[in-house]
């Protein structure tokens, strides 16, 4: 899949805004995930980004490695990321994403048969007060209950 002519020009945009151009390489592999239709980034992506910003794949591949926000295979629709940190732990984390799991029929990291849910355990999102709690796609879910959980990820 090829960038759309806006991510062509958000890319060469970034790349003017730092002082190097390695400095854009997060937001570029940001934009690159949010606009492949399954919220991942494919080698396909990183070659057309090494192009279009002049830089070694390896160099874009090394930052995507390195980071988990940055998924590098399918994802569903909603990706349902559950801290399962200290934290949250001790107020039902590890049990909430396990009970997802259950009620939509999925493995960790593996996306549902529809298509919609990807669930993933993750280490803390800075949330802990709040605990427990989960992030979909950008957006935080604070103070749940698994059922509570469910039935937010059912009207979604
Ligand atoms: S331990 Fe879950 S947000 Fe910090």
């Amino acid at each position: 899949m090829a960038f759309s002519q806006e991510t062509i020009e958000f890319i060469k945009k970034e790349c003017q805004r730092y002082e190097t151009r390695r400095s854009a390489i997060l937001p570029c592999l940001y934009r690159a995930q949010k606009e492949d239709p399954n919220n991942q980034v494919t080698p396909e992506a990183v070659a057309e980004m090494a192009t279009l910003m002049e830089l070694p794949e390896v160099q874009i591949n090394e930052v995507l490695h390195f980071y988990t926000m940055y998924n590098k295979k399918p994802v569903g629709k909603l990706h349902v990321q559950v801290c399962t940190n200290i934290s949250c732990s001790m107020n039902g984390g590890r049990e909430m994403a396990e009970h997802l799991c259950k009620e939509f029929n999925v493995n960790y990291e593996e996306v549902s048969s529809d298509g919609r849910y990807t669930i993933s355990r993750v280490e803390c999102l800075g949330s802990c007060d709040t605990a427990p709690m989960m992030q979909v796609n950008d957006k935080y879910h604070e103070n749940l209950t698994k059922e509570e959980a469910v039935k937010l990820l059912k009207d979604m």
